[in-house]
């Protein structure tokens, strides 16, 4: 179905996918977007179910049939071309992708990282914020650059750390913030209030370059 106002979209997930269930569910109220199609690495990855209860298109392609990193890019780019989206988003895709895939899709493609980027890039980001004795710990989502979790950021999430709290209780409070800034930030592009500056380090939001990500603050109690 063809829908002129609404951003087509293409979301890369792994697994879970409660990120891409807060994405279908905006677009469901008021999010300008249209979502072609969920790919997934994973076969068994819950977010395809999600996907398929909200009648949106699903793909799986299995890493493990590509020798090569570069052969996987270049099957993921054709199967995600042929949806024609113009904001490719990773919500929880655990795949390092190759410098050409990046700059095909530049100042088209958001990630979502579950720390307070430049903090904490890479994995186990939860227990890493624990095992650093940080007292806040957050979430990001940025622009997708050849760097990896390194590209300019454009709205964080703000998460007290609690004394109390194990890898996976502040995995799930900062998962709910998730659930709340990755639709924004979709939002802002939808909306062409947002894009990438051509030099790849900075975010325009409304022409105006952030000198600092937008930043929310979870409440203490948030849980
Ligand atoms: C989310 O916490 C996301 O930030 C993280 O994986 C989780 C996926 O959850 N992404 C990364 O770690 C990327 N490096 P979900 O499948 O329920 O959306």
């Amino acid at each position: 179905m063809n829908q002129p106002n609404k951003l087509p979209l293409v979301v890369l997930i792994s697994g879970n996918g409660s990120n891409l269930q807060a994405i279908i569910d905006a677009a469901q109220e008021d999010l300008p977007v249209v979502i072609r199609a969920v790919i997934s690495n994973r076969a068994d990855a819950f977010g395809l179910d999600r996907a398929r209860n909200a009648g949106i298109e699903t793909r799986v392609l299995n890493h493990r049939g590509y020798p090569t990193r570069e052969g996987y890019d270049r099957a993921l780019r054709e199967l995600i071309d042929g949806f024609q989206p113009e904001l490719i988003c990773l919500a929880g895709f655990m795949r390092i992708l190759g410098p050409e895939f990046v700059a095909h899709y530049r100042g088209h493609m958001f990630n979502i990282h579950p720390s307070l980027l430049p903090a904490l890039r890479g994995l186990h980001t939860h227990q890493r914020a624990l095992d650093e004795g940080v007292q806040v710990h957050g979430a990001s989502v940025h622009f997708v650059t050849e760097e990896l979790d390194g590209g300019p950021v454009i709205v964080q999430a703000r998460v007290p750390v609690m004394e109390e709290d194990s890898a996976d209780i502040l995995a799930s409070r900062v998962l709910k913030q998730e659930h709340m800034i990755y639709p924004l930030a979709i939002r802002w592009f939808a909306e062409r209030r947002l894009r990438m500056a051509d030099h790849h380090h900075q975010v325009l939001l409304d022409n105006a370059p952030l000198q600092a990500p937008v930043r929310f603050e979870a409440q203490e109690t948030s849980g």
